[in-house]
């Protein structure tokens, strides 16, 4: 593989890469392992995107850990996530404060099962002070769950005579997402293959650029990270404006 960290601008990288970690399975199957296999050893690419992301001064990583359809997924396979990340946090959390990694949560977290729930907490509290990078996994997250929360607080809190009409703005919406105080993403990858959003983040990637990668993600390398933050910088943004009107500012 070619190296492209050193073609990257280091005045435009984005502060917020959202990735949607997918092909654990497919990866598995090609080599005749179990799904959870899979999983296991998407562990190592989620430390190469971490690892990679922090050194390039990304300051938000947001990973698709665990969708809330994923929950119909079979009961060994949810049960092995969850193990798996509650090991996986444990086991960190030492190399995420010695890395300056503040760990974040979003979702409905309270749908985890318990020994997660402490975990995270555990993981939250510990790194808490650290303020290179925030790892952001987002955990029984949905994009429409999250947007239907959103609408019920503020629906309750119009009903109370807290807020008027008018008040009712983009800014509310977004302050009331579990995303909120978050930056919107300015790069969105997914692995795989597949170009879909899945439900993830549909309000905060409305500007977002996107990157697809065929590669299955236990082969996520550092390199197709910086492969991404490339064609990111190869990209004109213009927030709906003509590219004239970009420039001259
Ligand atoms: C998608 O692959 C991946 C997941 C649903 C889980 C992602 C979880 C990890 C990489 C584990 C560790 C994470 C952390 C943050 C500690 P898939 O199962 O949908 O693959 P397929 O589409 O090939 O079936």
């Amino acid at each position: 593989m070619s190296n492209y960290k050193i073609h990257i601008d280091p005045n435009n990288v984005p502060r917020h890469i959202a990735i949607i970690m997918d092909g654990n399975g497919r990866w598995a199957k090609q080599k005749g392992e179990m799904r959870t296999f899979g999983h296991a050893s998407g562990v190592e690419a989620v430390r190469e995107a971490l690892t990679g992301a922090s050194e390039l001064g990304v300051k938000h990583l947001t990973l698709y850990a665990f969708s809330t359809e994923n929950w119909n997924r079979p009961k060994e396979e949810v049960d092995a996530l969850m193990n798996l990340l509650v090991q996986t946090i444990v086991a960190e959390i030492d190399e995420l404060n010695q890395n300056g990694v503040r760990l974040k949560a979003i979702g409905d977290i309270e749908n985890l099962p318990d020994g997660c729930q402490e975990a995270l907490e555990k993981g939250f509290e510990a790194t808490k002070n650290n303020d290179r990078i925030e790892l952001i996994l987002a955990l029984s997250y949905s994009s429409r769950w999250e947007i239907e929360q959103a609408v019920k607080t503020i629906a309750q809190e119009f009903h109370d005579k807290k807020i008027s009409l008018d008040e009712i703005n983009q800014d509310l919406i977004s302050s009331n997402l579990s995303t909120n105080g978050i930056p919107d993403p300015e790069l969105l990858i997914r692995t795989s293959g597949e170009t879909r959003i899945s439900n993830f983040l549909l309000w905060q990637l409305a500007y977002t650029e996107l990157h697809f990668t065929p590669v299955l993600w236990p082969d996520f390398k550092a390199e197709h990270l910086y492969k991404a933050i490339l064609d990111y910088q190869g990209r004109e943004r213009r927030f709906g404006m003509v590219s004239e009107q970009i420039t001259d500012n």
